[in-house]
């Protein structure tokens, strides 16, 4: 993808760059109480000429707006780019991320190639110069993101002409360099993950997954294994094999494992649900919107990302990766509502709605990673309900777990990259939904707390391991005019992951 050079900076020096970005308050530039104080202007003499723009009403400084100045008399370089941070009083992280994409989108859609920004010397209460430092970098890259596939056609990328950005620090601090370096590794993550959960499902396959997770072994020096249905059959995994046994793809079960730390420490285990396409199985989705489910590997896509990020950072960390892939087709062979099937926990399951089978090749996971590598810690990330995008939306992600401690740090990391979560509770009651009479547990729980008892389903193959489950399915996509993959959970793990290894 094209890249830009990030690079931070604490001489202000304008006359060296050709753009400068300067972010302003509705009000007073200098004094305010939510946000880092931004004196710059006032050095540089633009105080009292952006004063006459706010009171002129030529620039109203609301969030997100921009003016784009061409060799104005008081600028001290040719190309002024003024974002709106709205009022003071109520920066925060919301607001601030609004003016950030907004000033990427002009600066990308000006003539601007190398740029200094001010945008990064201010920054919501509660955070500092790094945190800035880093959504500048992540928001900057994150914002050239086009999708391109030779299956798409004639399509030229617009390109930036952007090609060096200058983050001013208002005040240099010990982890500035590293946060810029987790930021363009997490922008190049979160590319991988949508470009794979983007790619249509007759290219983007179980095997496209497997080839991806090859490459990236060979990029970074992962160790790569990846089983095929033969081994899946002799090891038992009934449970995941059922669901692919509907498909004329030949499943996968792809393993990555990082060695960043000690040999002998336990691993966390990233999970990831990989169905390339879901088009419900015997109990048929409805037409509407169908194509949409070639993002249901998005949990898979998003392990990769994360895992094309940790090979650029490096963090002193042992991590693997277990990712069941496969399709969910009706035919001949496919698995029916009744179907009685033994995962390879040994627990019977049985199969009420087909539908419902991204907890039977995660199960499976689950429990190949436990036996295999036995993790200190397992995070499972997949669009799994459409439930959990009627209570959160498009906002924020599910989040369940059976370790309070682990909870709390990925939901930390995702305040911190604005890649949020909320928690949904667990508990025997909704436990009891997935009573069957035929098998140990049904593979799904009635109406009520669709989510949950997703989640539920999965804790029954966890064994005395710290686990956390992530529903993705509202967030790791847009509908609309946005259509396409966001690249999350990436940026929360990432930070996750690195805060696990300080
Ligand atoms: N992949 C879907 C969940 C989904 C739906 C993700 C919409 C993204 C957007 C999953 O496999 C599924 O079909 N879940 C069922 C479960 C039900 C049968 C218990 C659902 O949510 O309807
Ligand atoms: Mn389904
Ligand atoms: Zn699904």
């Amino acid at each position: 993808m094209q890249s830009l050079q990030f690079k931070h900076t604490t001489e202000l020096q304008p006359n060296e760059f050709d753009t400068l970005v300067v972010p302003l308050f509705t009000q007073t530039q200098v004094t305010h109480a939510n946000a880092h104080p931004l004196t710059q202007l006032e050095t540089l003499g633009l105080a009292d000429a952006c004063q006459t723009l706010l009171d002129d009403k030529d620039f109203a400084a609301k969030v997100g707006d921009t003016l784009l100045l061409i060799d104005w008399a008081q600028a001290p370089v040719h190309r002024l780019l003024l974002v709106g941070l709205g009022e003071a009083e109520k920066l925060n992280d919301k607001n601030y991320r609004t003016a950030m994409q907004a000033a990427a989108t002009a600066l990308h859609q000006s003539g601007a190639k190398k740029v200094l920004s001010l945008l990064s010397a201010t920054w919501p209460q509660g955070h500092d110069q790094a945190w800035s430092l880093y959504q500048q970098t992540l928001w900057l890259q994150h914002a050239l993101y086009q999708y391109q596939h030779t299956s798409r056609g004639d399509f030229t990328p617009k390109a930036s002409q952007v090609t060096q950005i200058s983050l001013f620090q208002a005040q240099p601090g010990d982890s500035d360099t590293d946060k810029i370096a987790q930021a363009q590794a997490t922008a190049y993550g979160m590319k991988m993950t949508q470009d794979l959960a983007n790619t249509p499902a007759n290219f983007c396959t179980p095997a496209h997954l497997a080839d991806t997770a090859r490459q990236l072994g060979q990029t970074h020096g992962f160790e790569v294994e990846i089983l095929e249905r033969e081994q899946m059959d002799a090891l038992g995994m009934g449970a995941f094999m059922a669901v692919a046994q509907g498909s004329s793809l030949p499943p996968k079960m792809i393993c990555l494992s990082y060695q960043g730390g000690d040999p002998d420490d336990a691993p966390i285990a990233l999970v990831g649900k990989g169905v390339t396409f879901d088009t419900g199985g015997i109990s048929l989705k409805p037409g509407q919107a169908m194509d949409e489910m070639k993002y249901d590997m998005g949990g898979a896509a998003a392990v990769l990302g994360t895992f094309e990020a940790i090979g650029r950072l490096k963090p002193n960390q042992n991590i693997v990766a277990v990712i069941p892939a496969t399709e969910n087709m009706p035919s001949g062979q496919a698995i029916k509502p009744g179907d009685v099937v033994t995962s390879l926990s040994g627990q019977t399951i049985e199969i009420l709605n087909t539908d419902a089978e991204g907890r039977l090749i995660l199960c499976d996971a689950l429990t190949y990673a436990q036996q295999t590598y036995h993790p200190k810690a397992v995070i499972d990330m997949a669009t799994l309900t459409g439930a959990c995008i009627i209570a959160l939306g498009h906002e924020m992600s599910g989040i369940m777990g059976n370790a309070p401690g682990l909870v709390q740090a990925m939901i930390d990391a995702g305040q911190t990259t604005y890649d949020r979560f909320w928690q949904l509770p667990l508990s025997d009651e909704y436990d009891q939904q997935l009573k069957s009479n035929f098998a140990d547990m049904a593979n799904i729980g009635g109406r009520g707390a669709g989510t949950i008892t997703a989640g539920q389903f999965l804790a029954r193959f966890i064994e005395d391991t710290d686990w956390a489950h992530l529903d993705i399915a509202g967030t790791a996509w847009r509908t609309g005019d946005k259509k396409g993959a966001t690249g999350r959970p990436v940026s929360a793990l990432v930070e996750y992951l690195m805060q696990a290894a300080d």
